[in-house]
């Protein structure tokens, strides 16, 4: 494990301001910033992207075959409903982290269902930032550093 894709879904570039009292007040720009601290400390290096477009976030997982050994994942609301995104990451066979800031299985019945789940290594939902450093050091443990 030597370089990995970290991937935000819709609206996580509104982080800060979206909801804070469901997923924090941190930027986006201050959780990669966790996230790449975290990936110094465990000697990999980091790519950060962020789309609203279901596609673009397709043609995103689709492009780390070859060139990102893991992928820390937050497809925000697409977790529920994206087909397209859950056959592009069992297409590439790219290790794949599912991460939620929020617990979403202690939020509406409509988040309890995740249909990437079953083609990622698992999922950690409801630490916040910590979700993705942890999704990276999952990463890293099942594969070897
Ligand atoms: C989220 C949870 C999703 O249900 C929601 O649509 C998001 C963010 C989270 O990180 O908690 O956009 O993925």
């Amino acid at each position: 494990m030597r370089h990995v894709a970290v991937i935000h879904g819709p609206n996580l570039n509104l982080l800060g301001t979206r909801e804070p009292g469901i997923y924090g007040a941190n930027t986006m720009e201050e959780l990669d910033a966790a996230v790449a601290a975290e990936a110094r400390a465990l000697d990999v290096t980091v790519e950060f992207h962020q789309s609203n477009v279901e596609g673009e976030l397709v043609t995103i997982v689709q492009q780390c075959r070859g060139k990102a050994d893991g992928i820390v994942l937050n497809a925000g609301a697409y977790t529920h409903y994206s087909i397209a995104l859950r056959d592009a990451i069992a297409a590439v066979g790219v290790p794949t982290v599912e991460v939620h800031l929020s617990n979403i299985h202690a939020r509406e019945t409509f988040r309890h269902d995740s249909v990437i789940a079953p083609v990622c290594l698992g999922q950690i939902s409801g630490f916040g930032a910590l979700s993705y450093v942890l999704g990276l050091r999952a990463l890293i443990g099942v594969r070897g550093a």
